[in-house]
């Protein structure tokens, strides 16, 4: 962007809904702040919705575009043309991100400006600058983390209040933490799209929604999470993006128990929370809001800081890995079983014939029948389905069995 005096910053707003009407606002709150920042006072040039403003006269009047409509429909063709045009762009739009990144940062390098997109991923937490920046040298071997609030907390209020998840899920709607269509944050979506946006700043691969594998907390059970209080374990819905061996990634999002003591645990309620390992650094935690109009309308205005104060982190594929599926991974394992003897010694069979060794076990009564609810050290997912494929044909079975991925690691 070529430095222009003391003349203002024309900011083209696409987009004047939650974070759009924010992000107005805050313009007109901290304008005077953002000019001692950086030198130039911005102000809102010209608002796009779908009844006000024309996007052509917006982007002409525009010295930089602000994209807070959603979606891959217009807002892509708004930021391409905006990109085109020499505009840097700021946007908070995951979807849009995880989907065609290759093409906006391609488009973006030819015209020689900024895209800058933090308040897409992980809510108020610098996760983006962080990566491509702080650790821009860094040999990264792992990003992974709470990345969805809405999902955080409905296994936070299910799991303080026993509730069962349709009940939390009212709630949340209630308290506005949820969507009155929170398909996308239930089933994984949302966190795969911003998984796929950290694996691919973090491991410099292009790497887009669809080839991340995700699970949601739909099927979670109350009493999944009551066993598992008593096995000192706590209920997250992850997003994890791994490095494995020399040339292979994963990248998954899946409901996942963590022992007492992980810094992952203690973050309850609507927050986020990213934790970043690679040799150099050991590890580091961030964790903040993860979503909220104005929260995310100030991550927006970091942005627009950052391209005045000047340069890009330059955002290039460097090489292509491959993603892999087959894991390893501990488990957790409920089983309602009869209450006859043997069947304990019968399950530990079938998990000792497929390699699997157990780490704890909780045993109840049950009328006739018993649960056994178990967590199994790590072994392959393919080698845990197996066994339990033997396990749920059984004669001993009352229900099919239940099983949840565990981080087994133990911080102190
Ligand atoms: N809400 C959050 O907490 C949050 C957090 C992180 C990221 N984000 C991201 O921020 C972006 C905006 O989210 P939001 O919650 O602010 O959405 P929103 O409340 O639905 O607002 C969308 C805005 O875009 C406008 N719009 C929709 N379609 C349009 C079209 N075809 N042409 C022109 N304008 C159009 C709407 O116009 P009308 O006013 O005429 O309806 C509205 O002003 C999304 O990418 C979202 O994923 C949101």
């Amino acid at each position: 962007m070529s430095e222009q005096g003391s003349k203002p910053v024309r900011i083209g707003l696409l987009g004047r809904g939650t974070v759009g009407g924010a992000f107005a606002a805050l313009i007109a709150e901290r304008a005077a702040a953002v000019e001692a920042a950086c030198g130039r006072r911005p102000e809102i040039s010209g608002v796009l919705t779908r009844g006000e403003g024309d996007f052509d006269e917006i982007l002409a009047a525009s010295d930089l575009v602000v994209e807070l409509i959603g979606g891959t429909g217009p807002a892509r063709e708004h930021v391409l043309a905006a990109l085109r045009a020499g505009r840097p762009v700021v946007t908070a739009n995951k979807q849009l991100l995880a989907q065609h990144g290759d093409e906006l940062f391609e488009v973006a390098r030819e015209a020689g400006v900024q895209i800058r997109f933090e308040a897409a991923v992980a809510g108020v937490i610098p996760i983006v600058r962080v990566i491509q920046e702080s650790f821009g040298a860094t040999e990264i071997s792992k990003v992974f983390g709470i990345v969805n609030g809405t999902t955080n907390f409905i296994l936070s209020e299910m799991a303080a209040t026993g509730a069962a998840y349709e009940d939390v899920l009212e709630r949340a709607k209630e308290l506005g933490y949820a969507e009155s269509d929170p398909s996308d944050d239930v089933n994984g979506a949302d966190a795969a799209a911003k998984m796929a946006i950290l694996a691919r700043l973090a491991f410099h691969t292009p790497i887009t929604l669809a080839e991340v594998a995700y699970e949601g907390i739909e099927t979670i059970q109350p009493d999944d999470l009551a066993y598992a209080k008593e096995l000192g374990l706590s209920l997250k819905l992850l997003g994890v993006a791994e490095r494995r061996g020399e040339a292979d990634l994963s990248v998954r999002v899946f409901p996942c128990f963590l022992y007492g003591g992980h810094p992952l645990a203690p973050v309850s309620g609507p927050f986020n929370a990213v934790m970043v390992e690679a040799p150099a650094i050991t590890e580091v935690t961030m964790s903040g809001p993860g979503a909220g109009g104005t929260q995310t309308a100030s991550a927006v205005l970091g942005d627009v800081v950052s391209i005045l104060a000047g340069e890009a982190p330059v955002s290039r594929p460097r090489e292509r890995l491959n993603l892999v599926t087959d894991v390893g991974s501990s488990f957790y394992l409920h089983l309602e079983v009869a209450d006859r003897p043997g069947v304990l010694a019968r399950i530990a069979q079938v998990l000792g014939d497929n390699g699997i060794s157990v780490k704890s076990v909780v045993q109840r009564g049950i009328g006739d029948d018993a649960r056994l609810v178990m967590v199994v050290h790590e072994c392959l997912e393919s080698q845990f389905a197996a066994a339990v494929e033997e396990i749920g044909r059984l004669d001993d079975m009352r229900s099919a069995p239940r099983s949840i991925r565990v981080i087994e690691e133990e911080f102190v």
